[in-house]
């Protein structure tokens, strides 16, 4: 839980968390006065170089009378990005305080962090709830223990808190619950996880959302009679049912009478998520080394399910789009090799009637996906398309496990949504959606095929196959087969699934 209470400085506690800044070191009262109270012990660490202020560098004291144990945690250059820095360096010092077996932890709010009170409660709340989650429910009760949890956060004001800085952590906490709701959908193993399990998924958040949005959810005959042939040859190895999930959001149903007012009925975007529950690569099958991670290969699905979990709450704090109306796809299966598989060489039909020939079956999610945008096209005709997908190892290898590839096929759409994602401190790094290698993707026997002739550009290409089944929207395709599914742990992002994507779709929606 998060506590706000008005109290001078400094007040007795378990541990405290003290943010300082490298520039606002020397002259910081604050500092000096808790230097003061561990003895000087501040001022012999920082004497020995211990502690130079430098970015996320910490240190830990104890905490004399007053506290257990302080953690003096530097968030780097005042100016630098001062709300994600907050944010992730909470998320830091609550691991250190975990380590620390502490039950609580104290943050006192400084006006160096800011007045803008609303994204600062937002953003501790994240800070606070990312570092401490876990997904532990497969370890005995004995090793759970040893994983502590800090329990509460106090934060310290010496004047009144803002209304704003409460509602800005009642709209974290929400945000939280979209982001791990993402998280342990990946975590799961596949076993766990089926295209049934995102199918009841869609219907829990429908039953959540008092009749704000619907789920439909077409199964294998339907998909058949649309005719989505590159979807369902993916699918077809899986014993398995496949199941492509369509959720809706309509905030004219909303509560909030401004969302009702403001809704542009005539606007609508499609959220599209990579939803296949487990990629063995089908017959082209993966080596075993690192398999496991493709667990993870329905991240994209998993971040849409994630906003819709919170699409439907977040109206009672902020004023949640201007969409008339918000849809998620996941077009949801598993690749799987069997007697029934799609085989190297094969040909298959989309539903705008574009064939492909599969010369490797583990290039499946640019198949699902292009059924899945010419499913947006034709049936929902969308202004905007942001598909995010874990779709290629070439994207992870390009810009590692941290940054998202991101292309767009209009420069006034994209630089929007990368500007929020700066803000949200999700990184991405536009890549080109170059035209001429399309070339690549040219077969003798069909229209596409679906990977290239040549081992490079791989992230590229997979975006152009996609990219050949948008007709009219402009789309964002978001590759995040990096930063969806983690080494370490770092900032709000924890080892294993990230629920990547989250923040930065619930932020543009929501501005
Ligand atoms: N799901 C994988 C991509 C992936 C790799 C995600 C590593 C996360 C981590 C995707 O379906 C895939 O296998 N892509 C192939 C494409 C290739 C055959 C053109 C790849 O990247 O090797
Ligand atoms: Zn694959
Ligand atoms: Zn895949």
């Amino acid at each position: 839980m998060i506590y706000l209470e008005k109290k001078t400085f400094p007040h007795k506690g378990n541990t405290l968390i003290y943010f300082t800044y490298e520039d606002a070191l020397k002259g910081d009262i604050f500092l000096k006065r808790l230097n003061i109270l561990t003895g000087e012990r501040i001022a012999k660490k920082i004497k020995r170089h211990e502690f130079t202020g430098k970015k996320d560098e910490s240190i830990i004291v104890e905490g004399g009378d007053v506290y257990e144990n302080i953690i003096i945690y530097s968030l780097g250059k005042s100016k630098e990005r001062p709300l994600v820095s907050i944010r992730d360096g909470l998320a830091n010092a609550v691991r250190l305080a975990s380590s620390l077996k502490s039950s609580s932890i104290h943050l006192y709010y400084i006006p160096i962090m800011g007045d803008d009170f609303f994204d600062l409660g937002k953003n501790c709340a994240i800070g606070f709830y990312m570092g401490n989650y876990r997904f532990d429910k497969y370890k005995s009760k004995e090793q759970k223990k040893k994983n502590h949890i800090v329990q509460d956060m106090y934060v310290y004001s010496e004047k009144d808190f803002s209304p704003e800085f409460e509602q800005g952590i009642r709209y974290g906490e929400y945000i939280v619950k979209g982001v791990t709701t993402a998280c342990d959908l990946v975590n799961e193993p596949a076993s766990f996880v089926h295209p049934e399990t995102l199918m009841k998924e869609a219907f829990n958040i429908e039953k959540e959302s008092q009749g704000t949005i619907t789920a439909q959810v077409l199964d294998r005959q339907e998909c058949e009679r649309l005719g989505m042939g590159a979807f369902l040859g993916v699918a077809k190895g899986s014993e398995r049912e496949p199941k492509f999930i369509i959720l809706k959001y309509n905030p004219k149903s909303a509560t909030s009478a401004f969302v009702k007012a403001t809704a542009d009925k005539a606007k609508k975007i499609c959220l599209i998520g990579k939803s296949i529950t487990f990629d063995s690569g089908g017959i082209s099958l993966k080596p075993s080394l690192g398999m496991e991670e493709m667990k993870s290969d329905m991240a994209g699905g998993a971040t849409v399910l994630g906003v819709f979990k919170i699409l439907a709450h977040l109206d009672k704090i902020v004023n949640i789009s201007s969409y008339g109306e918000i849809y998620g796809i996941l077009p949801a299966c598993e690749n799987m090799p069997s007697g029934k598989a799609l085989k190297p060489g094969d040909v298959v039909r989309g539903l705008n009637g574009k064939t492909a020939e599969v010369i490797n079956t583990d290039a499946e999610g640019r198949l699902t996906l292009a059924d899945a945008v010419a499913y947006a096209e034709k049936y929902i005709q969308p202004d905007e398309i942001i598909d995010l997908a874990t779709l290629t190892g070439a994207c992870k290898v390009a810009l590692g496990e941290n940054i998202a590839g991101l292309f767009g096929n209009n420069d006034t759409f994209t630089k929007r949504f990368i500007k929020i994602t700066q803000e949200e401190g999700e990184e991405v790094w536009q890549l080109p959606l170059y035209k001429p290698y399309l070339k690549l993707l040219k077969s003798d026997i069909a229209d596409l095929k679906n990977v290239s002739s040549r081992g490079w550009g791989g992230a590229i290409t997979g975006a152009l196959f996609i990219g050949e089944f948008v007709v009219k929207a402009k789309w964002i395709h978001i590759d995040i087969a990096g930063p969806s599914y983690v080494t370490s742990s770092s900032g709000i992002a924890n080892s294993g699934a990230t629920g990547w994507g989250v923040l930065s779709i619930i932020s543009y929606l929501a501005t």
